[in-house]
């Protein structure tokens, strides 16, 4: 027997999520964000758009490969060639899922796909069918269905449901919808449309209005049975609804909502954690669930009611959602076997080399900082191991600066492909001298469109944490740097944007084709 209460998190942070500006990851970065995934516990991983290009159709094949318990779905536009393209590239995976789309409001329709209703019907119907001649699971989006006209959005969820399609998914694709509109709009679905009872519908939220979260949980209150969701919410523009909220928002509020889902909770911070790490861009401070200050708490009043009872001011646990706090991990004196076992209650698999790389790192840091934190051993692991670079490294790095009547200057060598290169170059300030000098070694000149500096955890000597977003041509690349010397992590943070995009172009991962 089905169980009616079961929600299925249908996690699309490796396709929507991707789409989103900087956050492009390699493939071998989709592989490693898809096995956390799976541990996490989400039910379908959408793993890409293989007609996209090469680069995508590659990792979704990795994926594929890669994960064993979650279904692994490929997005298609209602085209037959597409969907042979998205079948092929899930060919290896233990469970598949074609997910094609195409959009159904009138204003899509006239003014983007110029195809008429009865057109938009065949095409969905055709696409359909052909996906479930594949002997594969078939979800049919209708495409900014929040501005449909529900009484065609019947109509062409009949005659998708007629062709094999088993989930439904009602987008609100510009993020327009309001929840209790929201909410009806599935329980007219549901009581109206012929075959509804046989098949799941799903919802897909975009955050413009900032409704995204909401407008999920309400449609899954109204009896849709699967949230499309993004880790931290990142996606097109405003980004998607955010796992985490949807889930706890379902996991604090079981009187309310009565539904289940299989998510690890546990797993939340550190997935979210992982992804902040790959794309480089840090959790904002305020971010619910997830933020630096959602169990911080400042006033005295709140103070002294969280030291009699967590209860007054916390409505769910730091533990509960696998945020173990600021915890004194290693000092200077600990040994590997310390190491590997905190490496591994972080979730991260290395091997024994990697462990040593990681482990001197350690060490080094410990000469320099009193208390190792897990924030510290996770950045390391993911500065020194996950993120080794590739095409070009730094080997040493000297700069000038001060209140003195010379230039802020910097000298710079790196192996670049192999080769070693020493560079000198003067700047407006340290960051710009290094930039500059680096640019000089690796003979190319993006531009720098965005700087950000964080502390890891607190106190002066804590790590800075950089991130940078670069620009070459049409492509751009995040990169992160970790260091105790903000400018030494301005500068790996340079040259992780620099291997990424070195690593995009080799990959072929080009622009999406439009949706
Ligand atoms: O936002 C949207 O409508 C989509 C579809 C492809 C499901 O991402
Ligand atoms: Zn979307």
């Amino acid at each position: 027997m089905p169980d009616d209460n079961r929600v299925f998190i249908f996690d699309t942070t490796l396709r929507d999520g991707e789409q989103s500006p900087g956050a492009t990851m390699t493939r071998e970065e989709k592989v490693r964000m898809a096995r956390q995934l799976e541990t996490l516990g989400v039910d379908i991983i959408e793993a890409g758009f293989p007609a996209a290009s090469e680069g995508d159709f590659q990792a979704v094949s990795a994926i594929a490969a890669a994960v064993k318990t979650p279904i692994v779905a490929a997005l298609c536009r209602a085209l037959a060639a597409d969907i042979d393209r998205g079948f092929e590239a899930i060919k290896k995976a233990e469970r598949r899922r074609i997910h094609t789309f195409l959009a159904t409001s009138e204003l899509h329709m006239v003014h983007k796909l110029g195809k008429t209703p009865t057109q938009v019907l065949d095409m969905a119907e055709a696409a359909v069918r052909h996906a479930a001649s594949k002997g594969v699971e078939v979800q049919f989006s209708a495409e900014d269905a929040s501005r449909s006209d529900p009484a065609f959005l019947v109509a062409v969820c009949e005659r998708v449901i007629a062709a094999g399609a088993t989930i439904l998914n009602i987008p609100d694709t510009v993020g327009y919808a309001q929840p209790a509109e929201f909410a009806d709009l599935i329980r007219h679905l549901r009581a109206t449309v012929r075959g509804a009872e046989a098949v799941t519908f799903a919802v897909h939220c975009h955050n413009d209005l900032g409704l995204a979260v909401a407008n999920t949980l309400a449609a899954l209150h109204a009896g849709a049975r699967q949230a499309e969701v993004t880790l931290s919410g990142i996606g097109e523009r405003a980004g998607n609804a955010s796992l985490e909220q949807v889930v706890m928002g379902l996991n604090t509020r079981p009187n309310y909502y009565n539904l289940t889902t299989g998510i690890v909770t546990e797993e939340l911070f550190p997935s979210c954690r992982r992804l902040s790490g790959i794309i480089g861009q840090p959790i904002p401070p305020y971010a619910p669930i997830m933020g630096r200050n959602a169990f911080a708490h400042e006033s005295g009043i709140h103070q002294h009611g969280i030291l009699k009872d967590r209860r007054t001011y916390e409505i769910m646990t730091a533990e509960n959602i696998g945020r173990k706090g600021a915890v004194v991990v290693l000092g200077k004196h600990s040994g590997r076997h310390a190491l590997d076992a905190k490496v591994k209650e972080l979730g991260y698999t290395i091997t024994d080399d990697e462990l040593l790389v990681v482990f001197d790192a350690v060490k080094q840091l410990a000469d320099r900082k009193q208390r190792i934190l897990d924030e510290d051993i996770e950045a390391l692991i993911l500065e020194k191991v996950l993120r080794r670079p590739d095409r070009y490294a730094l080997q040493y790095l000297s700069v000038h600066c001060g209140n003195v009547e010379l230039a802020p200057f910097a000298v710079v060598e790196m192996q670049v492909e192999g080769e070693t290169k020493r560079h000198y170059s003067a700047g407006s300030g340290p960051v710009d001298a290094v930039f500059n000098a680096v640019c000089q070694a690796v003979g190319r000149k993006p531009d720098l469109e965005e700087y950000q500096i964080n502390a890891i955890t607190g106190g002066t000597d804590a790590q800075g944490e950089v991130t940078v977003r670069i620009r070459d041509g049409a492509a751009t690349t995040v990169g992160r740097g970790v260091h105790d010397d903000v400018i030494m992590a301005s500068t790996l943070a340079f040259i992780n944007a620099l291997n990424r995009l070195a690593k995009k172009e080799e990959e072929r991962i080009c622009p999406q084709p439009q949706l």
